[in-house]
């Protein structure tokens, strides 16, 4: 995977398939620390220690439609080669944090890449799931919750209708587009 947006939509996939039905992430972009960090906590099923220990082994999934699990290994790859880390923890019945650090500045750390469509494909596949979002970087901040977009667009439209795809797609761009350095 080239863009970090896509590891994150695999973690958001792995909070659905937890079950969990808030989803939190946070991107802070610091350049004063040089530092890129990517979280996501869900309040989803959750792992006991020795599951979170073997979530990085790149044969270990306990998904039936595919026998390797590479979401998480790939992503702690991409922080390992970026200077950074990537850090679980979870706690069975409670949830999981999923955490990646990266050097902003780092040449080997991928670049971003589109979160507006990482957003937009996870919002109008999990339309029951709360969801709320913050990016930082130097410039602003664009942050969102899913409760907040709901309230903008009524209860009568759902998400999946053509022109709140095309509101919420914008909205999205627009978000992302004020924070870009
Ligand atoms: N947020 C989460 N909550 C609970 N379990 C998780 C979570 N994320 C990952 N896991 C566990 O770790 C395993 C490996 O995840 P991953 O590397 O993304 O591969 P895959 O999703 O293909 O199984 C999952 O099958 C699941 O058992
Ligand atoms: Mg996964």
């Amino acid at each position: 995977m080239r863009e970090l947006a896509l590891h994150i939509l695999d973690i958001l996939q792995n909070t659905v398939e937890a079950g969990a039905s808030r989803v939190s992430l946070i991107i802070n972009e610091d350049p004063k620390d040089d530092r890129l960090t990517i979280t996501v906590r869900d309040d989803g099923c959750g792992m006991d220690n020795e599951t979170v220990l073997r979530t990085v082994d790149p044969f270990f999934t306990t998904r039936q439609t595919r026998h390797v699990g590479l979401g998480l290994p790939l992503f702690a790859a991409a922080a390992e080669r970026a200077g950074g880390r990537l850090e679980i923890r979870s706690r069975p019945g409670i949830g999981t944090k999923v955490e990646a650090t990266f050097r902003l500045s780092h040449p080997d750390r991928q670049p971003l890449g589109s979160m507006a469509d990482t957003l937009l494909a996870f919002l109008l596949s999990e339309k029951a799931l709360a969801l709320e979002y913050i990016h930082r970087t130097a410039k602003d901040t664009f942050e969102f919750n899913t409760a907040d977009i709901r309230k903008e667009l009524g209860d009568e439209l759902t998400m999946t209708h053509p022109a709140v795809r095309q509101w919420l797609r914008k909205f999205l761009a627009e978000g992302e587009q004020s924070v870009q350095t």
